[in-house]
Protein backbone atom coordinates (compact mmCIF):
# COMPACT_ATOMS: atom_id res chain seq x y z
CA UNK A 1 0.00 0.00 0.00
CA UNK A 2 0.98 3.80 -0.74
CA UNK A 3 2.04 5.74 2.09
CA UNK A 4 1.96 9.53 2.50
CA UNK A 5 6.03 8.98 2.45
CA UNK A 6 6.01 7.38 -0.90
CA UNK A 7 3.01 9.50 -2.52
CA UNK A 8 4.86 12.64 -1.60
CA UNK A 9 8.35 11.01 -2.72
CA UNK A 10 6.78 10.80 -6.33
CA UNK A 11 6.52 14.56 -6.78
CA UNK A 12 8.87 15.65 -9.85
CA UNK A 13 9.83 12.40 -10.49
CA UNK A 14 6.57 10.18 -11.22
CA UNK A 15 2.59 11.19 -12.12
CA UNK A 16 0.29 10.11 -8.89
CA UNK A 17 -3.06 8.53 -10.10
CA UNK A 18 -5.84 8.86 -8.16
CA UNK A 19 -9.97 7.72 -8.95
CA UNK A 20 -12.74 7.38 -7.28
CA UNK A 21 -14.92 4.08 -6.32
CA UNK A 22 -18.22 4.25 -4.29
CA UNK A 23 -19.06 0.29 -4.24
CA UNK A 24 -17.10 -2.94 -3.53
CA UNK A 25 -17.40 -4.36 -6.81
CA UNK A 26 -15.76 -1.88 -8.88
CA UNK A 27 -13.24 -1.11 -5.64
CA UNK A 28 -12.05 -4.84 -6.13
CA UNK A 29 -11.96 -4.03 -9.95
CA UNK A 30 -9.18 -1.32 -9.15
CA UNK A 31 -7.64 -3.08 -6.32
CA UNK A 32 -5.47 -5.27 -8.84
CA UNK A 33 -4.92 -2.30 -11.02
CA UNK A 34 -1.74 0.10 -10.26
CA UNK A 35 -3.55 3.30 -9.26
CA UNK A 36 -2.30 5.10 -6.48
CA UNK A 37 -5.41 6.39 -4.40
CA UNK A 38 -8.58 5.73 -3.98
CA UNK A 39 -11.18 8.61 -3.29
CA UNK A 40 -14.63 7.93 -1.96
CA UNK A 41 -15.81 11.33 -3.18
CA UNK A 42 -19.10 13.13 -1.81
CA UNK A 43 -19.38 13.07 -6.26
CA UNK A 44 -20.92 9.74 -4.95
CA UNK A 45 -24.15 12.41 -4.53
CA UNK A 46 -24.11 13.18 -7.86
CA UNK A 47 -23.08 9.49 -9.89
CA UNK A 48 -24.50 7.25 -7.56
CA UNK A 49 -27.58 8.80 -5.65
CA UNK A 50 -28.73 11.00 -8.88
CA UNK A 51 -28.62 13.84 -6.97
CA UNK A 52 -27.95 17.41 -8.61
CA UNK A 53 -25.25 18.25 -6.37
CA UNK A 54 -23.17 17.00 -3.73
CA UNK A 55 -25.18 19.31 -0.92
CA UNK A 56 -27.64 16.35 0.65
CA UNK A 57 -24.99 13.79 1.15
CA UNK A 58 -24.75 12.67 4.58
CA UNK A 59 -21.80 11.55 7.15
CA UNK A 60 -22.93 8.46 7.45
CA UNK A 61 -23.34 7.72 3.57
CA UNK A 62 -20.05 8.65 3.31
CA UNK A 63 -19.13 5.75 6.01
CA UNK A 64 -21.16 3.42 4.41
CA UNK A 65 -19.12 4.00 1.31
CA UNK A 66 -15.87 3.86 2.83
CA UNK A 67 -16.37 0.81 4.59
CA UNK A 68 -17.77 -1.08 1.21
CA UNK A 69 -14.51 0.81 -0.73
CA UNK A 70 -12.00 -0.38 1.83
CA UNK A 71 -13.73 -4.03 2.08
CA UNK A 72 -13.33 -4.28 -1.79
CA UNK A 73 -9.59 -2.98 -2.32
CA UNK A 74 -7.64 -3.65 1.22
CA UNK A 75 -4.67 -2.76 -0.61
CA UNK A 76 -5.19 1.16 -1.54
CA UNK A 77 -4.23 4.36 0.09
CA UNK A 78 -8.23 5.67 0.66
CA UNK A 79 -9.05 8.89 0.78
CA UNK A 80 -13.11 9.75 2.42
CA UNK A 81 -14.22 13.05 1.55
CA UNK A 82 -15.81 15.01 4.81
CA UNK A 83 -18.99 16.00 3.49
CA UNK A 84 -20.81 19.24 3.95
CA UNK A 85 -21.42 20.70 6.69
CA UNK A 86 -19.67 18.01 8.77
CA UNK A 87 -16.61 20.77 9.37
CA UNK A 88 -17.81 24.06 8.54
CA UNK A 89 -19.56 24.29 11.87
CA UNK A 90 -16.51 24.42 14.42
CA UNK A 91 -12.97 22.69 14.38
CA UNK A 92 -14.16 20.19 17.45
CA UNK A 93 -17.25 19.09 14.95
CA UNK A 94 -14.44 18.74 12.41
CA UNK A 95 -12.45 16.33 14.58
CA UNK A 96 -15.28 14.56 15.88
CA UNK A 97 -16.49 13.66 12.04
CA UNK A 98 -13.46 12.99 10.65
CA UNK A 99 -12.18 10.99 13.49
CA UNK A 100 -15.47 8.62 12.71
CA UNK A 101 -14.82 8.33 9.22
CA UNK A 102 -11.05 6.86 10.00
CA UNK A 103 -11.93 4.72 13.48
CA UNK A 104 -14.94 3.27 11.34
CA UNK A 105 -13.82 2.70 7.62
CA UNK A 106 -10.57 1.94 7.48
CA UNK A 107 -9.43 5.02 5.60
CA UNK A 108 -6.22 6.66 5.64
CA UNK A 109 -6.94 10.25 5.20
CA UNK A 110 -9.75 12.96 4.71
CA UNK A 111 -10.44 15.43 1.92
CA UNK A 112 -11.87 18.53 2.78
CA UNK A 113 -12.80 21.96 0.50
CA UNK A 114 -11.93 25.43 0.32
CA UNK A 115 -9.32 27.08 3.04
CA UNK A 116 -11.25 29.66 5.30
CA UNK A 117 -10.03 30.12 8.54
CA UNK A 118 -12.25 27.84 9.80
CA UNK A 119 -10.86 25.19 7.06
CA UNK A 120 -7.35 26.09 7.82
CA UNK A 121 -7.76 25.25 11.85
CA UNK A 122 -9.58 22.10 10.85
CA UNK A 123 -6.68 20.90 9.28
CA UNK A 124 -4.18 21.94 11.95
CA UNK A 125 -6.07 20.22 14.56
CA UNK A 126 -6.82 16.94 12.20
CA UNK A 127 -3.27 16.85 11.25
CA UNK A 128 -2.11 17.80 14.82
CA UNK A 129 -3.81 14.81 16.22
CA UNK A 130 -2.36 12.40 13.35
CA UNK A 131 -5.46 12.81 10.93
CA UNK A 132 -4.11 12.96 7.62
CA UNK A 133 -5.64 15.70 5.35
CA UNK A 134 -5.70 16.05 1.66
CA UNK A 135 -7.01 20.03 0.87
CA UNK A 136 -9.30 20.95 -2.33
CA UNK A 137 -8.89 24.54 -4.11
CA UNK A 138 -9.93 25.70 -7.31
CA UNK A 139 -13.80 24.79 -8.44
CA UNK A 140 -15.26 23.29 -4.76
CA UNK A 141 -18.59 21.46 -5.25
CA UNK A 142 -19.61 22.05 -2.13
CA UNK A 143 -20.13 25.87 -2.96
CA UNK A 144 -21.47 25.16 -6.23
CA UNK A 145 -24.17 27.51 -4.87
CA UNK A 146 -21.89 30.80 -3.85
CA UNK A 147 -19.52 30.45 -6.97
CA UNK A 148 -23.20 30.36 -9.40
CA UNK A 149 -23.02 26.80 -10.53
CA UNK A 150 -19.73 24.98 -12.25
CA UNK A 151 -17.11 26.91 -13.55
CA UNK A 152 -13.45 27.50 -13.89
CA UNK A 153 -11.93 29.20 -10.99
CA UNK A 154 -9.03 31.76 -10.79
CA UNK A 155 -9.27 33.01 -14.13
CA UNK A 156 -8.51 36.78 -13.33
CA UNK A 157 -5.20 37.98 -11.52
CA UNK A 158 -7.06 38.65 -8.49
CA UNK A 159 -9.16 35.33 -8.02
CA UNK A 160 -5.76 33.68 -8.93
CA UNK A 161 -3.72 35.32 -6.34
CA UNK A 162 -5.98 34.30 -3.69
CA UNK A 163 -5.72 30.75 -4.62
CA UNK A 164 -2.62 30.96 -4.40
CA UNK A 165 -2.50 31.89 -1.56
CA UNK A 166 -4.90 29.37 0.15
CA UNK A 167 -2.67 26.74 -1.84
CA UNK A 168 0.45 27.68 0.60
CA UNK A 169 -1.80 28.44 3.75
CA UNK A 170 -3.54 25.04 3.50
CA UNK A 171 0.32 23.34 2.94
CA UNK A 172 1.44 25.31 5.97
CA UNK A 173 -1.53 24.10 8.26
CA UNK A 174 -0.67 20.95 7.43
CA UNK A 175 -2.17 19.32 4.02
CA UNK A 176 -0.26 16.24 2.98
CA UNK A 177 -1.64 16.50 -0.92
CA UNK A 178 -3.86 18.85 -2.65
CA UNK A 179 -7.04 18.68 -5.39
CA UNK A 180 -6.89 21.32 -7.70
CA UNK A 181 -10.36 21.25 -9.55
CA UNK A 182 -11.16 23.82 -12.26
CA UNK A 183 -8.36 26.14 -12.71
CA UNK A 184 -6.44 26.97 -15.75
CA UNK A 185 -3.78 24.80 -16.60
CA UNK A 186 -1.30 27.86 -16.08
CA UNK A 187 -2.54 28.76 -13.04
CA UNK A 188 -2.25 24.95 -11.14
CA UNK A 189 1.12 24.72 -12.75
CA UNK A 190 2.31 27.54 -11.12
CA UNK A 191 0.88 26.32 -7.98
CA UNK A 192 2.28 22.68 -8.17
CA UNK A 193 5.40 24.70 -8.60
CA UNK A 194 5.50 26.83 -5.49
CA UNK A 195 4.19 23.96 -3.08
CA UNK A 196 6.00 21.07 -1.48
CA UNK A 197 3.35 18.40 -1.20
CA UNK A 198 1.49 17.47 -4.69
CA UNK A 199 -0.67 18.23 -6.02
CA UNK A 200 -3.68 16.38 -7.98
CA UNK A 201 -5.44 17.89 -10.78
CA UNK A 202 -8.93 17.43 -12.18
CA UNK A 203 -10.19 19.24 -15.27
CA UNK A 204 -6.42 21.71 -13.95
CA UNK A 205 -4.47 20.72 -17.24
CA UNK A 206 -1.33 18.61 -17.03
CA UNK A 207 1.33 19.77 -14.82
CA UNK A 208 -0.59 18.88 -11.54
CA UNK A 209 1.56 15.93 -9.80
CA UNK A 210 -1.33 13.68 -10.78
CA UNK A 211 -4.40 13.33 -11.87
CA UNK A 212 -8.10 11.84 -10.29
CA UNK A 213 -10.83 11.29 -12.22
CA UNK A 214 -14.41 9.82 -11.20
CA UNK A 215 -14.63 6.71 -12.15
CA UNK A 216 -18.35 6.81 -13.45
CA UNK A 217 -17.32 9.97 -15.71
CA UNK A 218 -13.91 7.67 -17.34
CA UNK A 219 -15.82 4.74 -17.34
CA UNK A 220 -18.38 6.04 -19.53
CA UNK A 221 -21.31 5.19 -17.09
CA UNK A 222 -22.40 9.21 -16.24
CA UNK A 223 -24.27 10.79 -18.91
CA UNK A 224 -23.19 14.43 -18.08
CA UNK A 225 -19.54 14.27 -17.57
CA UNK A 226 -17.86 17.39 -17.69
CA UNK A 227 -15.90 18.26 -20.77
CA UNK A 228 -12.31 17.62 -19.05
CA UNK A 229 -13.54 14.10 -18.64
CA UNK A 230 -11.64 11.38 -21.28
CA UNK A 231 -14.00 8.49 -21.66
CA UNK A 232 -11.97 5.13 -21.30
CA UNK A 233 -14.38 3.07 -21.73
CA UNK A 234 -18.14 3.24 -22.91
CA UNK A 235 -19.31 0.76 -19.95
CA UNK A 236 -23.48 2.28 -20.67
CA UNK A 237 -23.37 0.29 -24.24
CA UNK A 238 -21.26 -2.59 -22.79
CA UNK A 239 -24.45 -3.14 -20.35
CA UNK A 240 -27.46 -2.00 -22.06
CA UNK A 241 -26.16 -4.73 -24.87
CA UNK A 242 -25.95 -7.21 -21.91
CA UNK A 243 -29.50 -6.31 -20.82
CA UNK A 244 -31.00 -6.49 -24.01
CA UNK A 245 -28.99 -10.09 -25.14
CA UNK A 246 -30.21 -11.80 -21.75
CA UNK A 247 -33.69 -10.25 -22.14
CA UNK A 248 -33.06 -11.62 -26.19
CA UNK A 249 -32.29 -15.03 -24.47
CA UNK A 250 -34.75 -15.56 -21.59
CA UNK A 251 -38.33 -14.69 -24.03
CA UNK A 252 -36.57 -17.13 -27.11
CA UNK A 253 -35.97 -19.44 -23.81
CA UNK A 254 -32.21 -20.19 -24.50
CA UNK A 255 -31.77 -18.98 -21.15
CA UNK A 256 -30.96 -20.62 -18.41
CA UNK A 257 -29.57 -23.66 -20.84
CA UNK A 258 -28.90 -26.91 -19.23
CA UNK A 259 -25.39 -26.27 -17.68
CA UNK A 260 -26.93 -23.36 -16.09
CA UNK A 261 -29.75 -25.52 -14.52
CA UNK A 262 -29.41 -28.60 -11.59
O1 LIG B 1 -16.03 14.14 -4.80
C1 LIG B 1 -15.15 13.91 -5.65
O2 LIG B 1 -15.19 12.93 -6.39
C2 LIG B 1 -14.03 14.85 -5.74
C3 LIG B 1 -13.21 14.78 -6.98
C4 LIG B 1 -13.92 15.48 -8.07
C5 LIG B 1 -11.85 15.31 -6.76
O3 LIG B 1 -13.84 15.64 -4.88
Amino acid sequence: METIAKLQAKKNKEKITMLTAYAASLAAVFNKTAVDMLLVGDSLGTVFQGQKDTLAVTLDEMIYHATVVRRGAPDKFIVVDLPFMSYQVNPEKSLSNAGKIMKRTGANAVKLEGASELVLESVRRLTAIGIPVVGHLGFTPQSVNGLSGYRVQGKDRAAARKIQAEAKALEKAGAFMLVLEMLPARLAKEITRALKIPTIGIGAGADCDGQVLVCDDMLGLYPRAPRFVKRYAQLDTVISQAADTYITEVKAQKFPGAEHSF
